[in-house]
């Protein structure tokens, strides 16, 4: 019998129990609770865990994630346990949620849909002129999972299409840079920025002022990443500067965004409640039960998170 331990924030942990039974029956899956005591459990599967269960989770064999990101366990730093594998979610139907999100995005900001809606709230009737497509060029910052299945995505639409990585990629129909060297010629180039990066400290406020000042002018952003990767009230500046024409974003510094947060009073920012890519149970528990089968085969899965490299 594999026994794992579960611990979800929102407490809605019954259909998770069901989703295991389902699909591992000889598993025995028990919620995780504050201050009661932890039998010795074979896996855990948890997404941001209180520190409480730091202990608990030194005991088991890996740390299975619900979501793709890491940094909500490894914030945590030196108190994890130092041995036990953490494995992210590797799509689970993340990748064609993201897909419709950012290529929704680019193609209402290319089709000025975002200038028709504000127009038709006005009453106004203006037939406004195309952008070139040869000028709409799409820079995906991250090139793993999610990353790669955007550009894919985006492909048949014909925009030129570019993508940055730490290190060095090849994707056919992709200008691929990566590094710090690369950086610059890449956001130069890039006139829709979308962000797909791991919160890492490499990573955290890449999208400042600075950076997004090497965007051409009436550049636009998407980030479905983590709101500490942009740098607020830069990104407010360059907007009403007009250099960054019009912004999407899913995720923020503080979440929920605050009433008082001015990106509420900017119209030309679009908001949306972390919802880009949502983390979907059954495919999830799916990706899971696969991953320990092999585990305790004694075989090797992907998605192992690399502590030294934040993701
Ligand atoms: P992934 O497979 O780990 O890919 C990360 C990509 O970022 C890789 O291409 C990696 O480069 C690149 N990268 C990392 N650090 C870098 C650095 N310092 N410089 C340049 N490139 C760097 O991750 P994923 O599955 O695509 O997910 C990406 C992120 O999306 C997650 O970490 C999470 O934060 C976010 N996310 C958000 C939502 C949402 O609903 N908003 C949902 C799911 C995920 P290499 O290829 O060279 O390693
Ligand atoms: C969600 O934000 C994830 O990282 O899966």
């Amino acid at each position: 019998m594999t026994r794992i331990l579960l611990h979800r924030a929102d407490g809605k942990t019954d259909a998770w129990v069901k989703d295991f039974a389902r699909c591992m029956p000889d598993a025995e899956v028990e919620i995780w609770r504050a201050g009661e005591p932890v039998a010795p459990y074979d896996y855990a599967v948890v997404w941001s865990p209180p520190e409480a269960m730091l202990a608990d989770l030194a005991k088991v064999k890996a740390i299975f994630l619900t979501g793709a990101g890491a940094d909500g366990l490894l914030k945590f730093g030196d108190a994890l346990p130092p041995n036990v594998p953490i494995i992210r979610l590797g799509d689970a139907g993340m990748g064609v949620q993201m897909a419709e999100y950012v290529a929704h995005a680019v193609l209402r900001y290319f089709r000025r849909f975002d200038e028709y809606e504000a127009q038709a709230r006005a009453g106004q009737w203006l037939p406004l002129p195309q952008h070139p497509k040869e000028d709409f060029s799409i820079g995906v910052l991250g090139m793993g999972v999610l990353g790669t299945r955007v550009l894919e995505a985006l492909a048949p639409f014909g925009f030129p299409l570019r993508g940055w990585s730490r290190t060095e990629k090849t994707l056919p129909g992709v200008q691929c840079y990566h590094g710090a060297d690369g950086l610059d010629t890449f956001l130069r180039g890039s006139r829709v920025l979308v962000c797909m990066l791991p919160l890492t400290p490499d990573t955290s406020n890449l999208v400042d002022r600075s950076n997004m000042s090497k965007l051409p002018a009436g550049a636009y952003l998407i980030n479905v990443a983590r709101g500490a990767h942009v740098a607020e009230p830069d990104l407010l500046t360059l907007i009403k500067s007009g250099h960054i024409a019009a912004a999407t974003l899913d995720v923020f510094r503080n979440e929920p965004l605050p009433s008082q947060h001015p990106f509420w009073q900017e119209p030309r920012i679009t908001i949306t409640p972390h919802i880009s890519a949502l983390t979907l149970r059954r495919e999830s528990v799916q990706q899971i039960v696969e991953k320990i089968g092999r585990l305790n085969k004694g075989e090797a899965v992907d998605g192992v998170v690399d502590r030294t490299q934040g993701y």
